[in-house]
């Protein structure tokens, strides 16, 4: 149950207080529950009503913004995570978010409250299955409008499926996900949705098609690389398909440049941006939305093996471009080129691709916004007006050609890495050289797409902003 400043308390917050003999507005007044939003109390057993336990969440004092209404759902979905129950009933009544109606805020909801169930146990042997919420029923102050809330209450927790996808691909360990599991992935999501195919090129034929900037990467590794490409045909045969590249580095060793130890195995989440576009397949496969969107799975392990690619190697890309590779652990945009050059088979009209690309993009942004490049300014408006909405932010920088002047080799092409400065920049120009036949968009997720520290895990970003993007395409 919502719950705001006493003097704005909803109908049904009102028709509650009543019931309970007041007993809100004392909690209230005397302090014990607090109207900060997020801030949350469960009342056990309370008397008056016909319900076992009655959990209070503050809305705020004012009418929110998104990140508030994200906040305070996001507190709704953990503090019913916590509870040993397997239905809730949740009042969306007495919530007002700045220029958004209330589909939206039953999205959000629904999205926070399917998210906050995601549990990453398996691998602890005392880890047993706690049965866990199974049903949640909005309940709304009026019949108006219930069906258009109902669908995007539906929307909000198949994204949240898509997240929590992401998540697991993530959270698992190098050695269960290998460029073969994630493959295996992929076809499972085909088998398991009559809208989506799946193919996955092996390393021979990408030796054929010539992909050596791909196949550098894990020349080093026992793990044979594998392209996946996934398609999800929900719209009119003849449109142009939405491509989405995701970076699968199941483990980023640094190869010859090999990384410090401190930390490293979190470099097990390199294969983010593959889990993303994973995720967004698993939504799109329950939500049936009239679109058609490509995927394209690069995945590698980046090894310093005897066969290893080394600082200075130089290999020739799919688009005929040769590089220099300075430093083996600049890999992500070796797969990538590659993997965007692929693209162009698919006629898309707009190409995505989503990379744990670099460490320069967590100094520069932190852990709140992925980086955003794109040589479309409208394409890079969308996509930040679908983070805003989603919670999933991202934040634009630049790719002027002053910058990829950084990239310059004596002996190829151009060269694997561009100096310290503007770290994520040289890596988005490095890039946007494959890009420039059709429109394309490149999200830095290094510093979003998992959480360092006691709360180690992944977060399933940038799901919410892909879904929010792909969603508004196709005019939902
Ligand atoms: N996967 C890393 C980027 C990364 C680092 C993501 C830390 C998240 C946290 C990427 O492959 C990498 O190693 N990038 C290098 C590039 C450098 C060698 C030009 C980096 O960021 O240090
Ligand atoms: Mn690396
Ligand atoms: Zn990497």
């Amino acid at each position: 149950l919502p719950i705001s400043a006493l003097d704005s308390l909803s109908e049904a917050a009102k028709s509650v207080d009543d019931a309970c003999g007041g007993l809100i507005t004392r909690l209230v007044k005397s302090g014990d529950m607090s109207i900060e939003t997020g801030q949350s109390l469960l009342l056990v057993e309370p008397t008056g009503l016909n319900a076992n336990r009655l959990l209070l969440v503050a809305t705020g004092k004012q009418d929110l913004n998104e990140q508030g209404a994200s906040k305070f759902a996001n507190a709704i979905g953990t503090a019913l995570s916590r509870l040993q129950i397997k239905s809730a009933d949740v009042v969306v009544d007495g919530i007002s978010v700045s220029d958004r109606d209330s589909a939206w805020i039953a999205k959000t909801t629904a999205r926070a409250i399917a998210a906050a169930s995601y549990r990453f146990n398996e691998f602890k042997t005392s880890g047993k299955k706690q049965p866990g919420l199974k049903k949640v029923n909005l309940v709304l102050p009026e019949r108006k409008g219930a069906a258009a809330i109902q669908r995007a209450a539906q929307t909000g927790a198949a994204i949240a499926s898509g997240v929590n996808t992401a998540r697991h691909l993530g959270d698992l360990p190098g050695n269960v996900c290998t460029p073969a599991y994630l493959a295996k992935q992929g076809r499972a999501l085909a088998r398991n949705h009559a809208d989506i195919s799946c193919t996955v090129v092996s390393e021979k034929e990408m030796r054929t098609l010539g992909m050596h900037s791909l196949l550098s990467v894990s020349a080093g590794s026992a793990q044979p690389a594998k392209l996946g490409v996934l398609n999800y045909q929900g719209g009119d045969k003849n449109q142009k398909p939405t491509v989405l590249v995701g970076k699968g580095v199941t483990f980023d060793s640094g190869g010859i440049s090999l990384k410090p130890g401190a930390g490293m195995d979190e470099m097990k989440y390199d294969m983010c941006g593959a889990a993303s576009v994973l995720g967004v397949f698993a939504a799109l496969g329950e939500l049936k939305p009239a679109i058609n969107v490509v995927g394209v799975i690069p995945t590698v392990e980046n090894m310093p093996g005897s066969r290893a690619t080394k600082p200075g190697d130089i290999v020739k890309s799919l688009s005929g471009q040769t590089i220099e590779i300075l430093n083996t652990d600049a890999e992500g945009r070796l797969i990538l080129f590659d993997a965007l050059t692929y693209a162009e088979r698919f006629n898309p009209e707009t190409v995505i691709d989503i990379a744990t690309l670099t460490g320069a993009c967590v100094i520069a942004l932190g852990n709140h916004a992925s980086g955003l490049f794109s040589n479309s300014d409208a394409l890079a408006d969308k996509l930040i007006d679908a983070g805003a909405s989603a919670d999933d932010r991202a934040w634009r920088l630049p790719i002027w050609p002053e910058y990829d002047q950084q990239l310059k080799s004596n002996f190829a092409d151009m060269a694997n890495i561009g100096g310290r400065n503007a770290g994520s920049v040289t890596a988005a120009c490095f890039l946007a050289r494959f890009t420039k036949d059709y429109r394309w968009a490149h999200l830095d997720i290094a510093g979003t797409a998992w959480n360092s520290g006691s709360n180690k895990g992944a977060t399933g970003r940038p799901v919410p902003l892909l879904m929010e993007y792909l969603l508004s395409t196709a005019g939902n």
